[in-house]
């Protein structure tokens, strides 16, 4: 939607002007949800494993007040597009970024929720395709808001998520994981979350790395998961761990396999599910790894990780391309402590956790040689970790 501004740009005023203007001069509740950065743990989600992301300053904010009828009159700023619905038509709109919105106002009256019509306007300023989670943002947003409007807050955080990932599946067709959903809703300033994807369990670590910086570098190559190999990957999972499942009954997901046991099925399975399920295996004792690395205070172990995380997703995964391997290439040549795809993948950003005293020259050769290769320069993201869903005012 936005540029990409290295602390929120986006603020209530520019949202409440909009919702004035467009609706009848009152004025609502106005709510935010972030993005998210991941440090480690990708496409582990789906598998039941560990996550480790952060809620980012950037996100969505909506002035959300009811109409007293049955409709959702909703305006996107930056689309400059307006959309009607009904909430008891099933059928919804047609434009994805209001079935998002649809979807979450369905999920949430399936749950009990009282929601009625209301008018709305909303805004990002995460950037849109780059792997930072934008529809998460949209979803958590207004899930958070019609709990706080309509459902007395009764519905915790988490089930909030998954009403956002209820809403992908089957309202926009990517089955996702649960985890951009979560950090955008449970995200706390300062903190990165570890979560358990199996039993939803999350333990918080402080985020200060004396002497390092986090920095996205967008490619600008837009990532979509909706109709992209997103789910192909999550089946080649399925199916691996349904192999592995036959021959031991208490693996019910990648999760709980041993690199051994996809052995044995090797034959079994396609070379392809294998080496997808090859790199989810790894990555599962990368996320813990990654843990004791941070409360050891060893910097040097989180950076390794992430650069095997990068082959990982590159080469065995396949979610990677060009662009992306470019960057973690120039990361390395620069001396930056861990670089990586970060999110889904097929383009967006990396991650890289940067030694301060190279962090000017890594974003200078990534700008210029980018440039010189691409046309264009990436966009460069200052990474502040902030908060989760919440009312601004
Ligand atoms: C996307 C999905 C998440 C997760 C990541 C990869 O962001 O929405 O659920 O699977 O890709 O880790």
């Amino acid at each position: 939607m936005r540029g990409a501004p290295s602390l929120m740009k986006l603020t209530i005023e520019d949202v409440r002007s909009r919702f004035i203007k467009h609706f009848d001069g009152s004025t609502g509740n106005v709510y935010a949800a972030p993005g998210r950065i991941n440090l480690i743990g990708e496409h582990t989600d789906y598998n039941n494993g560990f996550v480790f992301p952060g809620a980012v300053e950037q996100g969505m904010i909506a002035e959300i007040k009811p109409n007293g009828t049955r409709n959702v009159d909703v305006y996107s700023i930056d689309l400059k597009d307006r959309v009607q619905f009904s909430l008891d038509d099933p059928a919804g709109p047609k434009a994805t970024w209001a079935r998002y919105i649809f979807g979450v106002c369905r999920e949430m009256m399936a749950l009990g929720v009282p929601v009625e019509g209301f008018n709305a306007a909303f805004a990002g300023d995460v950037p849109l395709g780059a792997g930072m989670s934008s529809s998460a943002a949209l979803e958590s947003c207004f899930a958070y808001g019609l709990n706080d409007l309509f459902g007395g807050n009764k519905i915790d955080r988490l089930e909030l998520a998954k009403v956002g990932q209820r809403t992908e599946h089957k309202y926009i067709g990517v089955n996702c994981g649960i985890m951009d959903q979560a950090i955008s809703c449970l995200g706390k300033a300062g903190n990165l979350m570890r979560m358990d994807c199996r039993s939803g369990e999350v333990a918080y670590f402080p985020w200060n790395p004396k002497g390092y910086r986090l920095v996205l570098v967008n490619s600008n190559v837009k990532h979509a998961l909706v109709g992209s190999p997103y789910n192909d990957r999550r089946l080649s999972c399925e199916r691996a761990a349904a192999a592995i499942h036959e021959l031991h009954p208490e693996v019910e997901s990648l999760r709980d396999a041993s690199y051994e046991q996809l052995d044995e099925v090797k034959d079994k399975i396609s070379e392809e599910d294998y080496k997808r399920a090859h790199y989810v295996i790894g990555e599962r004792e990368r996320v813990l790894a990654v843990c004791d690395a941070l409360e050891a205070g060893d910097y040097e172990t989180v950076g390794h990780m992430m650069y095997e995380t990068h082959n990982g997703l590159s080469k065995e995964y396949e979610v990677s391309c060009e662009e992306l391997d470019f960057l973690n290439d120039i990361a390395k040549e620069q001396g930056v402590t861990g670089s990586r795809i970060m999110g889904g993948g097929f383009g967006g950003c990396t991650i890289n956790l940067v030694d301060e005293h190279y962090y000017d020259n890594f974003v200078k050769a990534v700008r210029e040689q980018f440039k010189a290769k691409y046309g264009k320069e990436p966009g460069i993201i200052d990474v502040v970790i902030g908060d989760g869903a919440r009312r601004l005012c």
